[in-house]
């Protein structure tokens, strides 16, 4: 199996709460599937382009940056997605990624009635996400991260999905440890499950 690990926070590792926690979730995977290859994807190493006339005008023509990363992103079987909430949603790297993934004839295709219908499909995706409050209902109704991304990976197919998102990072740094430290626990039994 070839997994793909997207990492969203521009922190260093050592300073970011979202790639400790997906840290141990690779560790506790790769410990149950030692045959995996894992591919690392810091989204802030290269940087992402936005999509603009140039690359959509090439995409209508099965070419380009838009057609290239969405056929190396279908090459893969599992996703792990770590990302912070920014501003209720996700860091805008993490969207123009997948403003470069989501191609129709790659990753999804309308029918003949006009429904879009994915094309990455008996595939997984796990998002690991961190906020810095906490959502509680109704709050929870304007949390659009995590949502957001199981959206649109079910749109282009991808409908095993599953989630664990770690509130409240920002209150104090030793709660922070100690909300960190109680909570990898789940995180390591969702990745023996994945
Ligand atoms: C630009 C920016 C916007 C943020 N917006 C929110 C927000 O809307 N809600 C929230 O709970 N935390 C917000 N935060 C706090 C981050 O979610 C929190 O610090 C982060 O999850 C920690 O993850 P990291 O260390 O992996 O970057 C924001 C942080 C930044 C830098």
């Amino acid at each position: 199996m070839k997994v793909l690990y997207i990492k969203a926070s521009p922190k260093p590792n050592g300073e970011s709460a979202s790639h400790k926690m997906a840290g141990v979730f690779i560790e506790e995977y790769k410990k149950n599937n030692p045959k995996d290859e894992v591919v690392e994807l810091n989204l802030h190493d290269k940087g992402c382009r936005y999509v603009n006339y140039e690359i959509l005008c090439d995409s209508f023509e099965r070419k380009g940056l838009m057609v290239e990363t969405a056929n190396k992103f279908i090459e893969y079987d599992k996703y792990i997605i770590s990302s912070p909430m920014w501003n209720l949603s996700i860091p805008a790297i993490l969207k123009a990624y997948i403003d470069l993934i989501t191609v129709k004839g790659v990753t999804f295709e309308y029918n003949r009635l006009g429904i879009p219908i994915g094309l990455a499909k008996e595939k997984k995706a796990v998002y690991l996400g961190t906020r810095g409050g906490g959502y509680p209902f109704p709050l929870s109704l304007i949390a659009f991260d995590m949502r957001y991304i199981k959206y649109i990976f079910r749109f282009i197919g991808i409908k095993n999905f599953k989630s664990f998102i770690l509130e409240n990072i920002d209150k104090s740094p030793e709660k922070t440890k100690q909300n960190l430290e109680k909570n990898l626990k789940k995180v390591r039994k969702l990745a023996r499950k994945f």
